[in-house]
């Protein structure tokens, strides 16, 4: 009896723990964000996640400019409003959506792209929560951190606007 209680009170401590920062934000520029989305070889149709999705400016041009069906996985809950106001604003709620939640407590089966731009530790931790879910052959393009126990197929530096330099790596597992 005493160990049953013991189990549910760890099961509900659990469940209320709030989701750990996985990176601060920090918005991925306009043109960097088009470019990721081309390098994943985005199509029509397909399903993308944005892990981390701020303002959910890559949700918006993967649903915008791709067709893509988008899904950005914020837990700011400021943030989430303002893309969800964006979304809404910019007519694109049929095709793109964000989740308020962990990105480490979803499951990406259905995604043909993930999209990361977070800190190498989390990329370390989010690694294995990956190979969990997704469906052989998912695209995934990181910005300026990779996945340290992942071949990328390829790797590209680009400049933004303002003169900045930006890696992408992109992996197809
Ligand atoms: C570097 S920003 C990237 C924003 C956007 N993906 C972009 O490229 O413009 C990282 C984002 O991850 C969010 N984040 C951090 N930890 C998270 C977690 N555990 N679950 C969901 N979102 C998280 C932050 O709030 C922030 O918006």
């Amino acid at each position: 009896m005493k160990l049953l209680f013991f189990l549910f009170a760890l099961i509900l401590q659990d469940q209320g723990k709030p989701p750990e920062k996985a990176a601060p934000y920090y918005p991925t520029p306009q043109v960097v964000v088009d470019r990721m989305l081309k390098l994943g070889e985005l199509k029509k149709g397909e399903k993308v996640y944005d892990l981390g999705s701020g303002d959910g400016r890559i949700v918006v041009a993967a649903a915008q400019k791709f067709g893509a069906t988008a899904v950005g996985v914020e837990f700011d809950k400021s943030l989430v409003a303002q893309s969800r106001q964006r979304l809404l604003s910019l007519n694109l709620g049929k095709l793109a959506s964000i989740i308020e939640g962990d990105i480490f407590e979803q499951n990406y089966a259905d995604a043909d792209l993930i999209t990361v731009y977070l800190l190498p530790i989390t990329n370390i931790r989010l690694s294995p929560v990956l190979e969990k879910t997704i469906k052989k052959g998912v695209r995934i393009v990181c910005h300026d951190f990779e996945f340290t126990e992942w071949n990328p197929e390829k790797t590209e530096v680009m400049e933004d606007t303002e003169g900045r330099s930006h890696t992408l790596f992109f992996y197809r597992r």
